[in-house]
């Protein structure tokens, strides 16, 4: 099975998992590496930093003297802003590179901008990357540099996929033996990627729906499935939307990435509609407490309708929110690690 590649990417391991140990981790890459305690301890840190949010001066000292840069080379809103304001929340000097307007439109490599940022003494570096496994190579390659994905090609966003654990587990209480039905282009979805293990790890039921040309190709083999005991085996693949939504506690529409709809994965965008719209029709055979949610950005009317995206069951805006927590809580997490692996003298306040 292929639905994550760590493997492909060398991924480096910050955890640490020593004799069954969690020490503190230098990195973010995936969730696939995380054990459930320390995950669990990501989300008890994150209704932490959501208190320090709720106060009238949203300012502590807990990083300050560091420094942070968010380096996207693709377009973002919610990860790049949440990342900056986590920052500059928790006193981090904060800056803020893309692709364009810096030396990576000369021609300057991956590997190249890393080690300039890593002479220039950063601390933490938050990728997204259109190549899966840029993160990885990163975190191979500056010893003194933390690393945390902020989306990696169709490989993983981790911190989507913790902010979305945060979400469901405020709202219902726990998330082990929930249903969660992740919808829509999962193919081409690291949102999918991710959720699919930090869901799992927690003992969530995860059915991925779509259509097929829209699903991991190994996962509909007859032979596809996983050995019984692995963290994914309980992942289940259905072509039905009506029998998946059944029963759901969470129905997760993913963006329909509208460049598929010429590359022959779809009949047609109409076809799409009809078939895969998360709608509030289809969301009432869920759970009466049921909460539906994307990750954003939304093509309401396509994955998911307006009414639906702006019902009462959406919690789509508190994702959104919850996100500069989950982000505060990481980013605190990886500091612990900063000042050793870089050698510096730490000195508290
Ligand atoms: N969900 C998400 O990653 O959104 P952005 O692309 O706006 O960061």
């Amino acid at each position: 099975m292929s639905l994550s590649h760590p493997a492909a990417f060398g991924a480096y391991s910050g955890t640490g998992h020593a004799n069954g140990e969690t020490k503190p981790r230098q990195h973010v890459l995936d969730l696939d590496d995380f054990l459930p305690s320390e995950i669990a301890s990501v989300l008890e840190n994150t209704r932490a930093m959501k208190e320090v949010l709720k106060r009238d001066i949203k300012k502590v000292p807990t990083l300050r003297g560091r420094v942070v840069v968010t380096l996207f080379y693709e377009a973002s809103t919610r990860t790049r802003i949440s990342f900056e304001e986590a920052g500059k929340v928790l006193s981090a000097d904060v800056i803020n590179m893309g692709g364009s307007g810096s030396s990576v439109e000369k021609g300057e490599s991956l590997l190249n901008t890393g080690l300039t940022l890593q002479a220039m003494g950063v601390d933490i570096l938050v990728v997204r990357h259109p190549h899966a496994g840029a993160p990885n190579f990163l975190a191979r390659h500056l010893p003194k540099v933390s690393i945390i994905n902020a989306g990696d090609g169709l490989h993983a966003h981790p911190t989507q996929a913790l902010l979305d654990l945060f979400t469901v587990q405020e709202k219902l209480g726990s998330l082990a033996g929930l249903k969660i039905v992740i919808v829509g282009d999962v193919l081409h979805s690291r949102v999918a990627r991710s959720a699919m293990w930090g869901f799992a790890k927690m003992g969530a039921k995860v059915t991925l729906c779509g259509p097929g040309t829209l699903l991991p190709l190994d996962l509909l083999r007859p032979n596809g499935h996983l050995p019984e005991g692995h963290c994914l085996a309980s992942v289940k693949v259905d072509t039905s939307l009506d029998r998946a939504i059944e029963g759901a506690d969470v129905v997760m529409a993913l963006r329909l990435q509208s460049e598929r709809q010429d590359s022959g994965f779809l009949p047609s965008m109409r076809e799409y509609i009809r078939r895969w719209q998360v709608t509030e029709s289809r969301v009432a055979s869920a759970k009466p407490n049921a909460l539906v949610m994307h990750p954003g950005p939304m093509n309401e009317g396509i994955e998911i309708s307006s009414g639906l995206a702006h019902g009462d069951s959406s919690v789509i805006e508190e994702q959104v929110a919850n996100g500069v927590a989950v982000r505060m809580a990481l980013l605190y997490q990886v500091s612990t690690v900063v000042s050793q692996a870089s050698g510096r003298l730490s000195i508290e306040q």
